[in-house]
């Protein structure tokens, strides 16, 4: 999108300008903002189990030249007891607060609800209930434009057709409060791989998605450890970034689908840091179906995680921002 309209100034200017800032073909490039999911409580309390994300380190990260903050937030504490009951204020008005703060920026902000398809523990089977869920949440954000909505952050372990009803439902929710013009990113079964997007299964079943508005991004991850997990600090390879992602790329242009690498990491060390490199090189390379990526993660209780890029302590924004700033562009 960005290419196309990079190649229509040029030629309207008639010059020949020089190569664009690759990144800018990128239409999301930012990070996770974890926080508002942390602690097992429910509800919990603020700043004692769970905290939301600071507006000013997502102002410093703005500034590198983010664009996209996706922000988690707990189904549980959302909507407590049931998924059909009302929003608990206290909890939301404090999500609702970072979600707006990233969009009157200009930015984008994605409505995280990092459940894994599960509420309280359960995996989610009442497929009407989820889209209620999302009826009482996307009508908060109708009319904001700058809203993504990701219907739920790695299912796993559930049944394929289970993880494409859920998946519908939202969408038909979201679409229905009248949040016509936002993207949705829609999420696979088992843990939404990228490296195994067609071998587990869900390269086939999320073909059935439909959106009214044509708007969907599948969202994957991949992490670059030995089993893709995000635990360890050793990658494979300096390689394997780029690796793990081909199949996924290659789905995404046999199907004219788009995507976006919805988490990604590597810890402070030379191979991750060529491997992160590789695979942000692979998207680039295919942004015509690679919408972008985002960063796990930033957020204010981190500390010294070995993946945190949260300003200005954030081993990730000490040690390795830097490498990636050509993919994050302006
Ligand atoms: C609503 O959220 C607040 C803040 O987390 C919490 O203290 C309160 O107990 C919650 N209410 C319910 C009904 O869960």
């Amino acid at each position: 999108m960005h290419a196309q309209a990079l190649l229509l100034a040029t030629a309207a200017c008639g010059a020949l300008a020089a190569p664009a800032k690759r990144a800018g073909e990128f239409l999301f490039t930012g990070t996770n903002e974890a926080g508002g999911e942390f602690g097992t409580a429910f509800p919990g309390q603020l700043d004692e189990d769970y905290t939301w994300p600071s507006p000013s380190a997502i102002d410093q990260l703005f500034d590198l030249g983010m664009n996209t903050f996706r922000v988690a937030l707990k189904m549980e504490r959302a909507t407590p007891e049931s998924l059909t009951n009302s929003i608990n204020e206290t909890y939301f008005e404090g999500f609702e607060s970072v979600i707006n703060h990233i969009t009157s920026k200009g930015a984008y902000a994605v409505v995280d609800p990092h459940n894994y398809g599960r509420f309280y523990d359960e995996i989610i089977t009442d497929v009407e209930a989820f889209g209620a869920w999302w009826t009482t949440v996307a009508t908060r954000f109708a009319d904001n434009a700058n809203v993504i909505f990701d219907t739920n952050n790695e299912y796993h372990d559930m049944d394929m057709q289970l993880v494409v009803d859920l998946n519908q439902a939202a969408i038909d929710a979201i679409r229905a409060t009248g949040a016509t013009s936002q993207y949705i990113f829609v999420e696979g079964n088992a843990w939404t791989g990228a490296w195994s997007w067609v071998s587990s299964g869900n390269g086939e079943a999320m073909l059935a998605l439909a959106d009214p508005e044509d708007k969907l991004v599948f969202e994957m991850h991949q992490y670059l450890d030995e089993d893709s997990s995000g635990t360890h600090d050793a990658c494979v390879s300096a390689t394997i970034g780029a690796e793990r992602v081909q199949e996924a790329t290659q789905w995404l242009k046999d199907n004219g689908k788009k995507g976006i690498i919805g988490e990604m990491a590597g810890a402070v060390n030379e191979v991750c840091i060529e491997a992160v490199k590789g695979q942000l090189q692979h998207l680039l390379d295919n942004s015509d179906v690679w919408t972008g990526w985002l960063w796990w993660a930033a957020g204010p209780w981190w500390s010294d995680y070995m993946f945190s890029i949260e300003p200005t302590t954030g081993p990730a924004y000490v040690g390795l921002l830097e490498d990636i700033q050509p993919f994050i562009g302006a």
